[in-house]
């Protein structure tokens, strides 16, 4: 009896282990506005660290309630892009993608109104951590997607399990 409520705890232990998860640490330095970030279907967290079980597709952070920033989709604002995936899963559409987007075309108006940036936690990416974006170029936002050009910069990625990410924003 005690031999099979350990065996069922020891189950429940690796299972709880190798399901899929993402921390994300939200950081506003910025004195006004919320950090958030949102997922593809439009689920918003707003916690210092979240952890969101499962994959994280369309992820993007930046600063509503100020900065003249729209409620969703990081209308009018800088932000930082992610997808993480764990490896072998998604059909093998693994990735762990993070960008800088200061985009304005496709429907996107990310314009630079605050410093951003990112550290991977649990893999080291490639290219190496491009540093804070500080500005709206590519010179002092490091590979940055600007302007009208949707090729023009730098997705940085790795691959690794339960990847999560730190935001700072100001
Ligand atoms: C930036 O990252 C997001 C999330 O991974 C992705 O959907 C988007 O296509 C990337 N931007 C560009 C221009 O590649």
């Amino acid at each position: 009896m005690i031999k099979t409520i350990i065996s069922v705890f020891a189950l429940f232990a690796v299972t709880v282990a190798a399901q899929e998860h993402h921390t994300v640490n939200l950081v506003n330095r910025c004195g006004q506005g919320q950090a958030v970030f949102e997922v593809a279907g439009g689920q918003q967290f707003t916690g210092a660290t979240n952890t969101v079980n499962g994959p994280i597709r369309g992820g993007l952070a930046w600063i509503k309630g100020a900065f003249g920033c729209g409620n969703a989709d990081g209308l009018n604002c800088g932000d930082v892009e992610f997808t993480l995936i764990n490896p072998g899963t998604d059909n093998g559409n693994t990735q762990n993608a993070i960008n800088y987007s200061l985009q304005q075309n496709a429907g996107q108006t990310h314009t630079f109104k605050y410093k951003m940036a990112f550290t991977a936690n649990g893999c080291n990416l490639s290219p190496n951590n491009p540093g804070p974006c500080t500005g709206p170029t590519q010179n002092v936002c490091p590979g940055a997607f600007v302007g009208t050009d949707p090729a023009d910069g730098i997705v940085y990625q790795c691959t690794a399990s339960n990847v999560g990410l730190t935001i700072t924003f100001c």
